[in-house]
């Protein structure tokens, strides 16, 4: 294939820029699109079943629009439930997931102590335990349901002040001392908590490694491209590509937030209003 691969890149707010910016390092070459379904935000405190619909119906309507060679959902929450109803809904689609980064941080782990940072949605999800008793029955996993922590990640990103204390006492319950041994690793397991990663380093209480899955998603991203869709690797001199970002909620982003866009190469920012419908 000669032309460039189009990417959409989807999240319930700003956390899946995560997940771009190491796709856009992976593949240069790509066109990027970043949806934020932000009309529908927070996602983890959305009840499953709305959830499900809710993702299913924005989906349908990007993809009809911005017709991608693939879709990577770059938010944890939404990915532990309705990856198989996309991949049945949209069967000519590569969907890429990002899921709880559980396997990972238990191989990596020597205290055997990991916690899963997470909204609350992903830490009820049955996906979550599954991989917690898959990968990691040889670990103690503390798993720690955050009600603030995307909202305050999304509050920065608008440049807004984030307390301390705000970050801190979300965070706190990943820290857990038994006996000798302490916490050793932490699975980011929401796109939006590397968005706080300064504020994380210099809070924790000691330090441990951060696990991020986004340069893995990145890797299965690019993996699609070649191996499902027939895009070669990128040569190394690729010309610029343009990338765009398109919000479902009907407020303009504010002058903060595009400035925030830009930084990431996103330039041309449009909304799509689609509203919450809640029955
Ligand atoms: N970024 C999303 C995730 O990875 C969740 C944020 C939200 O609650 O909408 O789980």
């Amino acid at each position: 294939m000669t032309r460039a691969p189009k990417i959409l890149v989807f999240d319930s707010g700003l956390g899946g820029l995560t997940v771009l910016a190491e796709v856009a390092r992976l593949r240069p070459d790509a066109a990027l699109v970043y949806a934020a379904d932000n009309a529908g935000f927070p996602y983890g405190a959305l009840p499953p079943d709305l959830l499900l619909a809710r993702v299913v119906a924005v989906i349908a309507r990007l993809v009809a629009r911005f017709e991608p060679d693939a879709v990577v959902i770059a938010c944890n929450t939404a990915s532990t439930l309705v990856l198989p109803a996309l991949r049945g809904k949209f069967p000519a689609t590569p969907f890429v997931g990002t899921v709880p980064a559980i396997k990972p941080a238990a191989e990596l782990s020597r205290s055997r102590l990991v916690s899963v940072l997470a909204t609350p949605a992903t830490v009820a999800r049955d996906y979550t335990h599954d991989l917690v008793r898959t990968y990691a029955a040889h670990c103690e996993v503390t798993l720690v349901g955050s009600a603030m922590l995307a909202s305050l990640a999304e509050a920065f990103m608008q440049g807004e002040e984030v307390p301390d204390s705000a970050i801190l006492a979300e965070i706190a319950p990943s820290f857990v001392e038994s006996g000798e041994s302490r916490t050793d690793c932490v699975v980011l397991a929401c796109t939006h908590y590397p968005l706080l990663a300064g504020h994380f380093e210099r809070l924790a209480p000691w330090k441990v490694a951060w696990v991020d899955p986004a340069p893995a998603i990145a890797r299965q991203t690019d993996k699609v491209l070649r191996e499902r869709q027939g895009f070669s690797a990128p040569e190394p001199q690729v010309p610029a590509v343009r990338h765009q970002a398109v919000f479902t909620g009907d407020a303009e982003p504010s002058a903060k937030l595009r400035e925030a866009l830009r930084a990431r190469g996103l330039e041309c920012v449009s909304v799509e209003p689609m509203p919450l419908v809640v029955a």
